[in-house]
């Protein structure tokens, strides 16, 4: 598969960025130029503005997944400060951030709570954005395959070939993301998202070859096409260039620039 052959999708993680009333006004700002554009997207608020999200899109009629950044895999219980897949569906939430490179290091999530999540993600009907991608030290001990492989295969072990619709892989470099990162090359992206087809398609089989590979880290309007160039990359998740309406659609103008469609 090539980027111009899957749906583009484009999407961005607010992170702790926002209250509801900047969300519902970013989503609402987003609607009128997204309704006459192409693509999926989807945006990614805090937990607080998750109802406005979804109450601004239904709104708007914007063709949008809202998205939460986390979740706990437990139904219920005695977990102070966690919020469960029933609580993201009765929202109208459509999808779920899971294995985001902030969550693995700095909240110590583990390849093995990724599972769990997953499966309980899953088992409620929400869409999975799950994220893989090395640190600098795996990539300069050249074992970034082996990092991405090890995380894709933990996170989605017993996943049935029937969800292969639910799910979506975003390829994060930990190096690429956030203020200190350096965008990854073509080359360094095209190896890794080639080595994530192989398993997917290995586990899901055709199924697998249509789940969407995002590529994301440091991606703005001027290296955006770029990344959607290569081969198996057919979506972008994006952070700070697309924490504002025209710098989300910049974005979007990029992409459908370089995937050659027409708005
Ligand atoms: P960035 O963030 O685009 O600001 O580098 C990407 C991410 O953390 O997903």
């Amino acid at each position: 598969m090539n980027a111009n052959a899957a749906p583009l999708l484009v999407g961005t993680n607010l992170k702790m960025n926002q209250t509801a009333a900047e969300t519902g006004r970013f989503i609402t700002e987003l609607a009128d130029v997204l309704l006459r554009s192409f693509g999926l997207y989807f945006v990614i608020p805090p937990f607080t503005s998750l109802a406005e999200a979804v109450r601004a899109r239904d709104e708007s009629g914007l063709p949008v997944w809202i998205g939460a950044q986390n979740m706990h895999w437990e139904a219920s219980g005695a977990f102070t400060g966690e919020i469960s897949a029933a609580m993201l569906t009765a929202l109208g939430v459509d999808l779920v951030l899971l294995g985001h490179a902030e969550r693995r290091w700095l909240f110590h999530e583990t390849d093995e709570d990724l599972q769990r999540k997953v499966q309980a993600a899953l088992a409620a009907g929400l869409r999975v954005l799950l994220c893989v991608g090395e640190t600098a030290g795996e990539r300069a001990n050249a074992v970034g395959l082996e990092t991405v492989g090890r995380q894709l295969k933990i996170a989605l072990n017993g996943v049935a070939t029937d969800r292969a619709p639910l799910l979506q892989v975003a390829y994060e470099p930990v190096w690429s993301i956030g203020a200190g990162g350096t965008p990854a090359k073509p080359e360094d992206i095209a190896p890794v998202a080639a080595a994530i087809r192989g398993l997917l398609a290995s586990q899901f089989g055709d199924g697998g070859g249509a789940i969407p590979i995002l590529y994301g880290g440091s991606v703005d309007p001027t290296n955006a096409g770029l990344f959607l160039r290569v081969p198996e990359i057919s979506g972008l998740f994006v952070g700070r260039a697309a924490w504002t309406p025209p710098g989300f659609l910049a974005i979007v103008d990029a992409a459908r620039d370089a995937s050659g469609r027409q708005t």
